[in-house]
């Protein structure tokens, strides 16, 4: 069966172009790609989409997320995370070690690798942890993880504290080709802080995670990158003094990247001031300076990806005492409106946007995707951006409900999510046609 998509805007992060034209989807990959019109609409087997009015987008990328299998499918579930993922606009995910056991041999690594074959919804990446058990003792075992499918280390809620051990972890890393992705969090400063330290944690009684927790660190791994030469990921950059370390690490040639992630550019620690769970997470929400200088990083390109950091709890986590509650809240079926409103208020061009979350993500990572050519496998989202919604609890296809920007006012939405010319998922109908 052959789709044509057309009448879209469709915009190319990888060449910088925004253009008018039709896609011809065939065998699972774009086969034409031509001005609007020009393509034949006949055809017994021709599928046609309106895109008219929408965007046509490479199916974005999230380099960051939590599916929580093996081990607590009661918050997510490899199905139910990919399902969320295909809803929000997104073709591939990479996901987390922090597992039950955490993804740190071949067996984990090959048992995601099959559930998400079997969910035949996003393509899912695994990332393994660094250290055998996230203890931060031993190296897991790099090339028997790489062979089984792993495209990153980390140790994400976790820095690995012994500096020389990292060393190894980035120069093996590099010798198996996998990207190093680091977790910035010195606990010695962090232990027992449930938000951002400053004026509104002490005016609330709630102890606090200075921002020089994740500020040390990032600069010890900005160090170990020049030591090493191995290029470095910096995730989830919620500070004002992160933002700074890594633009001067750049403007030094030295092989650094970063991401954040919506909530970090449009939440800041006020929101904590009612107690609401959701709104805890590690990093904690900073200070609107911080918010101003993300910001700032993404318009200048300091930070290079918005992933979501995606973390399902359930209620028996976060319905909790707020001290007593999980860090973590749910993000790839708002992501795609938070960062077109970063658009709207002139803080990223259109594919500069998109180029954060398409093509940056896949060349860190060194996956496929991230573009719309010719022969590429047809791995689409058509966007419709103008429409004005409000999200409920009910709305989520995640199977944990812990999202920030419940009954917020959104701007912008996915519509369809073509994998390999499959459609996974249309809005219209909601349905998944795997
Ligand atoms: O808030 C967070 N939740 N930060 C992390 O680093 C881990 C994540 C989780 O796994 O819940």
């Amino acid at each position: 069966m052959s789709i044509l998509i057309k009448g879209g805007e469709l915009i190319n992060p990888e060449s910088g172009t925004i253009e008018q034209s039709d896609i011809l989807v065939e065998r699972g990959k774009i086969s034409k790609i031509l001005p609007r019109g020009t393509i034949e609409e006949q055809g017994p087997r021709l599928t046609t989409i309106n895109a008219t009015e929408k965007l046509v987008v490479p199916g974005l990328i999230d380099m960051h997320v939590h599916l929580r299998e093996p081990g607590e499918e009661y918050k997510e579930s490899i199905a139910t995370g990919t399902m969320a993922a295909v809803a929000g606009g997104y073709t591939s995910v990479a996901c987390m070690p922090n597992t039950k056991p955490p993804n740190d041999c071949r067996s984990v690594t090959e048992f995601i690798l099959r559930r998400a074959r079997g969910a035949g919804l996003a393509r899912v990446y695994p990332i393994a942890s660094i250290t055998m058990g996230q203890k931060g003792l031993v190296l897991s075992e790099f090339g028997d993880l790489r062979e089984a499918g792993a495209v990153a280390v980390s140790e994400d809620g976790y820095s690995v504290v012994d500096s020389e051990l990292m060393r190894r972890a980035m120069e093996y890393a590099r010798y198996h080709g996998l990207a190093v992705i680091c977790h910035c969090e010195d606990r010695s400063l962090s232990e027992g802080g449930v938000m951002h330290e400053g004026v509104v944690s002490t005016r609330i009684g709630l102890p606090g995670i200075p921002a020089a927790s994740e500020e040390i660190m990032v600069f010890r791994e900005i160090c170990l990158a020049r030591l090493t030469g191995t290029p470095v990921h910096i995730a989830h950059v919620s500070t004002k003094g992160s933002v700074s370390l890594i633009r001067k690490a750049k403007e030094e040639g030295i092989l650094v990247t970063a991401e954040t992630a919506p909530h970090y550019f449009a939440l800041d620690h006020h929101a904590l001031m009612g107690y609401d769970t959701r709104f805890k997470v590690n990093p904690p929400l900073r200070t609107p300076a911080d918010v101003q200088a993300v910001r700032q990083g993404l318009a200048d390109g300091v930070i290079d990806v918005i992933a979501t950091d995606h973390a399902p709890h359930s209620a028996i986590e976060k319905d909790v005492e707020f001290d007593r509650a999980a860090f973590g809240m749910i993000g790839l079926e708002t992501a795609l409106p938070m960062t077109l409103s970063l658009v709207r208020e002139g803080v990223l061009g259109m594919v500069e946007a998109f180029r954060k979350m398409t093509c940056n993500p896949a060349g860190i990572l060194g996956i496929q995707g991230g573009g719309i050519k010719e022969g590429a496998p047809a791995d689409l989202a058509v966007i419709d951006a103008d429409i004005e919604y409000v999200l409920s609890e009910e709305d989520f296809h995640s199977r944990s409900k812990n999202s920030p920007f419940i009954g917020m006012p959104l701007k912008g939405r996915n519509d369809l999510t073509m994998i390999g010319g499959r459609i996974v998922w249309q809005e219209s109908g909601k349905h998944t046609g795997c």
